[in-house]
């Protein structure tokens, strides 16, 4: 199909003004926040309380489970109402923080009700015809949405995305190998909740010293790990593909390629769960296609918008989740050229999984869009 150059063909209601009813009313667009209960939606929540409030209404969305639930955004109380077909009446952006099939069955009813959908899921992430955006780096690609849906990238991409496009912006990448520190609430508030359980079982004991006593201390209640977390590395994320590899790990490498603009990019990635309850780490091997040089990367690295270089590892300075946690940009350290290529760079990266990896890149495309409402 041909692709209109703003917006698409979006389906809105609107009035004679052109805007949604709501937004007539109040001068401002009105916002869906769906999945407000969940690990992202909770950290929505607080982003949205503390940027600029572009917004008219703010609708909290979830499963019937929590309507009728109070919860605090811009300082006030808002209900939580169950998802339904009527949720999206006079709604101009709709934000999907909702498992993917979820999002799969209800986002195009959003969309079908006029509201530019920003989905947090992985259900449209590869669709041909719904841009994968992270501002910092192809924020054009959010203004042409065929379906009206734009996606959000998933968390692990996330977290590395924007430094490497900063440098592949200069350098121009060849090859990725990246190897992943993922933390428990990358699975969800289950995820979290499944690791702070463990943690008082194995809490203060002698554990970790014989083959499998971990494993029987925390019984079989390992959540949506296959494999305890606590006092442990599970060399695992997301579900089976072909040939051995994960969900997880495909993720970084299809959706890598489709932000960056180079779909025959070689990516090779390996996907770990760590006992740490948000941010995720990653180190990555980038080839590049030509002559890099420390010193340069650092300047790229220094003054890129949304990324932090914090790297001395002479004074023990070096991102790490424990600082990393509840912070917005992607902070990078360990920056050094590869030994045997000179092309190539070694690299540290940490991001809050919830933050730039989930509420806040999804915030900054709905903010991209309201600014064209
Ligand atoms: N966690 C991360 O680091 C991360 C990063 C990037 C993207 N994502 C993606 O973001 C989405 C949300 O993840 P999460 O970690 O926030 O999950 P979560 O903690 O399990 O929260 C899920 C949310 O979806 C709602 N929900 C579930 N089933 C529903 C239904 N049938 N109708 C309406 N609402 C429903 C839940 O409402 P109730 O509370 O009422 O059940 C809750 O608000 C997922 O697609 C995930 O892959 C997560």
């Amino acid at each position: 199909m041909t692709v209109p150059p703003y917006g698409g063909p979006v389906r809105r209601r609107t009035t004679k003004t052109g805007q949604s009813a709501l937004a007539a009313k109040t001068g401002r667009p009105a916002l869906a926040v769906v999945g407000a209960t969940g690990a992202v939606g909770t950290v929505m929540l607080q982003i949205l309380s503390q940027h600029a409030d572009i917004w008219g209404e703010i609708r909290l969305v979830a499963s019937p489970r929590s309507a009728g639930r109070k919860l605090s955004v811009r300082g006030e109380q808002v209900e939580v109402v169950a998802l339904t077909e009527e949720v999206f009446d006079g709604i101009d952006v709709a934000m999907f923080d909702v498992p993917d099939e979820v999002a799969e069955r209800w986002a195009p009813v959003a969309a079908a009700k006029g509201a530019v959908v920003v989905d947090n899921s992985g259900a449209f992430r590869m669709d041909p015809e719904v841009p994968l955006v992270v501002p910092e780096v192809n924020p054009h690609a959010a203004r042409v949405r065929p379906r009206g849906i734009v996606a959000n990238p998933n968390c692990t991409t996330l977290s590395m995305i924007v430094a490497l496009g900063a440098l592949h912006a200069e350098f121009g990448l060849r090859e990725l190998v990246v190897s992943s520190y993922q933390a428990v609430s990358g699975a969800g508030q289950r995820g979290v909740d499944t690791l702070r359980q463990q943690l008082k079982l194995v809490a203060g004991t002698e554990l970790g010293t014989t083959p499998g006593d971990v494993r029987r201390a925390v019984g079989d209640n390992t959540g949506p790990f296959p494999e305890p977390v606590a006092l442990n590395v599970v060399p695992w994320a997301g579900s089976l593909r072909e040939d051995g590899w994960s969900s997880e790990e495909m993720k970084v490498r299809d959706e890598s390629r489709k932000i960056l603009g180079l779909p025959n990019l070689p990516v090779a990635v390996t996907c770990v769960r760590v006992p740490v309850v948000t941010t995720h780490s990653l180190t990555v091997h980038a080839r590049f296609q030509g002559e890099v040089t420390v010193n340069r990367a650092r300047e790229i690295l220094a003054t890129a918008p949304g990324v932090v270089l914090f790297d001395n590892p002479a004074a023990g300075e070096f991102p790490t989740p424990a600082d990393v946690v509840g912070t917005d940009p992607t902070w990078v350290g360990r920056v050094r050229r590869t030994l045997d290529d000179p092309t190539a760079l070694e690299l540290f990266v940490c991001g809050d999984n919830l933050r730039k990896g989930a509420a806040l890149n999804t915030a900054q495309i709905a903010e991209l869009v309201a600014a064209e409402l």
